[in-house]
């Protein structure tokens, strides 16, 4: 069969590429070899909140004295709690698909490999059947990366070490948890299983946890969680998994960690692997498919967005990126700007940040002028968070008057970003970012303290 456009993987970067170009008008093939909604909403995004929020309600029960409420035994059930989370997954594809079959895009379940070009189109072959089209969209994601460290594949295969796939099925809640990475997914895993009962050790190899977050709200987090009887390991190297213990080097020290499970979480790498890319010379590497400012690659009609470009290993990227794709396929110009891509840890405090920080900004080289304003100047913050030391901080420009990058952590924090990347994005002067009314009282306040407070 001819299409105008083939994409390869049904997550958030290909089933969003799909919509829109059906929406265009174009004729829309999606291939998936497994579940429609990709690693986000089967063992990713939307699975992980299902379960935090369920602890979020547990710690609720748990820790209400202060807000004067009580509440005897709580206990939670993790076959519920799972149960529940695969409901939230089951409806958001069912979603999907209706989605994709009302825009009249074929969806085949199968493995696709790309086989080179027919005339001037590319073909890509599906199980027995080739296909050909106009223009193709790679958007087959990202695998967890299994270190080669002694032991750990063995152990992966045997269950003791598991990935972000199995955490999220977990029947049992492990006694000992010891967390390998200190990246978004360990701490978001960590923070579930800190919350219903685990004993959860991270060990993280650098000298802080969050990766790229600003130091001060890494550090914050962290003091949070180790208020709650979270153990970290910083600076420490996973040296050889056991059956039954996690074993590092910290200090020059070798040290042995008991263990029930083990997560890896160690980064993700882009599924490059048997896709043809050869067979169209499309230029690769370890991190992922090369692409430019359109999403394009090196090949004039083939695209690659989502996580097998390796750029930012995020949903919402992987959405703006097929939009983009898409847009230049059709010719609208359009291209992706990675600097304002909001990014968030769902932990509780909510970390969230757009834009620079106080210190890439001054890299970058603008006269910059920074605010940090503890959370409790919200009154709706101080209500709802008794002993809460969450902070924002504010970075802008005093040359242009306009901001430059919003951090903070705090409850709510995942929704309060997006009005500080709107900020951001549209390039509003600080003059005009102070005449927007903010509802009284809200946490998003905070931002327009901020903004006042800043020497513009
Ligand atoms: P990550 O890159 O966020 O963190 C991996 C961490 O593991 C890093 O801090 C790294 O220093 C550490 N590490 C690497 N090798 C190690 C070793 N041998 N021993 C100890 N520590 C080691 O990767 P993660 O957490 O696996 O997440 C993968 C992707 O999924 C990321 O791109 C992330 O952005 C995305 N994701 C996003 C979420 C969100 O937006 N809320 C939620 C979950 C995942």
């Amino acid at each position: 069969m001819f299409y105008d456009l083939i994409i390869i993987g049904a997550g958030p970067g290909g089933y969003n590429a799909a919509l829109r170009a059906a929406h265009e008008g174009l004729k829309v093939l999606v291939a998936e070899k497994e579940k429609i909604g990709g690693v986000c909403l089967n063992e990713g995004c939307i699975p992980s909140k299902s379960l935090l929020y369920s602890a979020k309600i547990y710690d609720g029960l748990k820790h209400g004295e202060k807000y004067g409420v009580t509440a005897e035994n709580p206990s939670i059930s993790q076959d519920a709690v799972i149960d529940r989370k695969n409901k939230v997954v089951r409806t958001l594809v069912a979603g999907i698909k209706s989605s994709l079959k009302k825009a009249g895009v074929e969806v085949v379940s199968g493995n696709a490999v790309i086989s080179g070009k027919e005339g001037d189109n590319f073909k890509v072959c599906i199980g027995d059947d080739a296909h050909t089209a106009k223009h193709l969209i790679i958007a087959a994601g990202s695998s967890a990366v299994i270190p080669p460290v002694s032991g750990v594949k063995e152990q992966y295969e045997n269950g003791f070490v598991v990935t972000n796939r199995e955490i999220l099925d977990l029947r049992e809640i492990p006694k000992r948890l010891v967390v390998i990475g200190g990246g978004v997914i360990g701490l978001e895993m960590a923070s579930y299983y800190n919350s219903v009962g685990s004993e959860v050790t991270i060990i993280e190899m650098l000298p802080k946890i969050a990766g790229n977050t600003d130091a001060e709200l890494s550090e914050l987090l962290m003091k949070n969680y180790a208020k709650n009887g979270m153990t970290f390991k910083l600076g420490a190297k996973l040296t050889r998994v056991t059956d039954n213990s996690v074993i590092f080097e910290k200090d020059g020290v070798t040290q042995e960690l008991p263990a029930d499970k083990v997560l890896m979480s160690v980064g993700r790498s882009a599924n490059t692997e048997g896709l043809g890319l050869d067979t169209l010379g499309i230029l690769f590497d370890r991190k992922g498919i090369a692409t430019d400012e359109r999403c394009m690659t090196n090949v004039e009609g083939v695209y690659a967005v989502g996580d097998i470009n390796g750029k930012i290993m995020l949903a919402h990227t992987a959405y703006r990126e097929g939009e983009v794709a898409v847009n230049s396929i059709i010719g609208v110009k359009d291209i992706i700007d990675y600097s304002i891509i909001p990014s968030v840890i769902y932990t509780n405090p909510e970390i969230a940040s757009v834009g620079d920080t106080e210190q890439s900004a001054a890299d970058k080289g603008y006269d910059v002028s920074a605010m940090t304003l503890s959370m409790r100047f919200s009154g709706r913050y101080l209500a709802e968070n008794d002993g809460g030391d969450g902070i924002c901080k504010i970075i802008a420009d005093k040359k242009s008057k306009t901001l430059l990058g919003v951090h903070m952590i705090s409850n709510y924090a995942s929704e309060l970003i997006v009005s500080a990347g709107m900020m951001i994005q549209s390039k509003t002067a600080v003059e005009d970012l102070r005449k927007i009314v903010f509802p009284h009282p809200s946490v998003a306040e905070i931002i327009r303290e901020g903004i006042f407070e800043l020497n513009i």
